[in-house]
């Protein structure tokens, strides 16, 4: 008999089943052993009766421990009692390994768990992350499929700073200066001149000094960039992505997000189009609501979630200020103060999910940019070279995965929407 998995056993419902998997709970008695078995899909209750198993079955169900891997035989019914509504009475048992005592039991602490790491992904709210991730990111790819991008794979070491050096990765490249990617947006540009649109989806590193709920040091990036894209198609094209995202999530994952806490209503309603504001109009609204922030101050956590409040979709947030933005961004015609750039916020107060913007196409202000944002210019030449060959209008944007893992599958902290999250105080597991 082939093995079959738990869910596949539970829309089976009756019958002869083979199962494998590891043990999720188990509870013992002089008669019975209750074995509640977990695999990749879902869990499922099994009971060992002494009287109906050789005395060397029962000897081995009888010794499982959390954990253990095993593989069992038996015959299904339902049973409202069970976790997930059916019983497995099994005849046949094969403790492929026993595990030892599992270190991890209830009430532990947030940094005991992150210490066994290793072990806890294999919890079932982690597992539902992780499927739901896996539904993320194709989600994504199948959006860029459709709009003809090519996917591509720029360097993680490299010598330039995208995002400011605050929060660069220093590393010593046999003996020369090299930095880890915050953003692979600078070769994504270098690429658009060969494919014209392009996206990668590639670590990106960021030295947070502090310890928040939404920052990783290292995390998953996805970015797109277009040549002779506009602001406008960008914006379009970010709408259709969450859009693609949420309603890919909402049909595929219904369970999942119900395991997690989430309505699945929540995210299917996020649908094109979204509301958009200016930062101008934002720091208005701050005002109106009592908040005190000058025109050209960077918009920090207390106030996107004061802005946020008043909406329930993602929202987009245009035209910031030159001063707080980086060097590539285009500087608006219509309005000297600010540039051709968007932030999208997510609902609910998780906070920002996509940078982007239009990018400036001249050399001559990309110099004076670098310049005053105390760069220097020969770390810049390769990507100045883009300028001076065959310049186009372009665009694009990067997009923080487990920022939008956290927000769909309302987590508390960015941490559960990565494996092995690395933070200002962890690099281990
Ligand atoms: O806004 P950021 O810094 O933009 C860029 O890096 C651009 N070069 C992207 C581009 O245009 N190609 O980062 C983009 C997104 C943020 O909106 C956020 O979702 C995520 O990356 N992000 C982080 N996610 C987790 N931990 C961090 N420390 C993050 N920093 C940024
Ligand atoms: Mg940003």
């Amino acid at each position: 008999m082939e093995f079959i998995t738990v869910q596949e056993a539970i829309e089976k419902g009756k019958g002869k089943v083979h199962l494998r998997g590891w043990v999720y709970r188990e509870r013992k008695s002089n008669a019975f052993a209750f074995i509640v078995l977990r695999d990749r899909t879902s869990i499922i209750q099994c009971v060992v009766k002494k009287e109906k198993v050789s005395p060397k079955l029962w000897e081995q169900a009888e010794s499982v421990l959390i954990e253990s891997a095993v593989e069992l035989s038996g015959t299904l019914k339902e049973d409202k009692r069970a976790p997930t509504g059916f019983e497995v009475e099994v005849d046949d048992f094969k403790l492929v390994h026993k595990a030892e005592r599992f270190p991890i039991t209830k009430d532990q602490s947030t940094e005991d768990l992150l210490d066994k790491r290793h072990l806890w992904i294999r919890s079932r709210e982690l597992t539902t992350v992780w499927k739901v991730k896996a539904e993320v990111l194709k989600a994504c790819r199948d959006y860029f499929a459709t709009k003809g991008y090519f996917e591509v794979t720029p360097p993680i070491i490299t010598g330039s700073s995208c995002e400011g050096g605050s929060t660069l990765f220093h590393i010593d490249y046999f003996g020369e200066d090299a930095f880890l990617s915050q953003s692979a947006q600078l070769y994504l540009e270098a690429m658009i001149f060969s494919l014209e649109k392009v996206w990668a989806l590639t670590p990106s590193f960021r030295a947070e000094p502090s310890k928040t709920n939404r920052h990783l040091t290292e995390y998953w990036h996805l970015e797109g960039e277009e040549a002779w894209m506009d602001f406008e198609g960008l914006v379009e094209f970010e709408q259709g992505l969450i859009t693609a995202i949420c309603q890919h999530v909402a049909k595929h994952c219904r369970e999942e997000l119900k395991l997690l806490g989430r309505d699945y209503r929540d995210i299917e309603k996020i649908k094109a189009p979204f509301p958009r504001i200016t930062y101008t109009e934002a720091i208005k609204m701050l005002h109106k609501d009592g908040i005190d922030i000058p025109w050209g101050k960077d918009l920090r956590t207390i106030e996107e979630e004061a802005l946020v409040k008043h909406y329930d979709k993602p929202l987009w947030v245009t035209g910031y200020p030159k001063e707080i933005k980086a060097f590539y961004m285009k500087d608006d015609p219509d309005d000297p103060r600010v540039v051709k750039c968007c932030d999208v916020l997510a609902p609910e107060g998780f906070g920002e999910i996509i940078g982007s913007s239009e990018r400036e196409t001249d050399v001559n202000i990309l110099i004076e940019k670098l310049k005053k944002a105390g760069e220097k210019i020969e770390h810049y030449d390769w990507y100045l070279d883009l300028r001076r060959y065959g310049s186009v209008p372009h665009s694009g944007f990067g997009l923080g995965i487990e920022r939008v893992v956290r927000w769909i599958c309302k987590l508390d902290s960015i941490r559960d929407a990565i494996p092995f999250p690395r933070t200002i105080k962890r690099s281990t597991p």
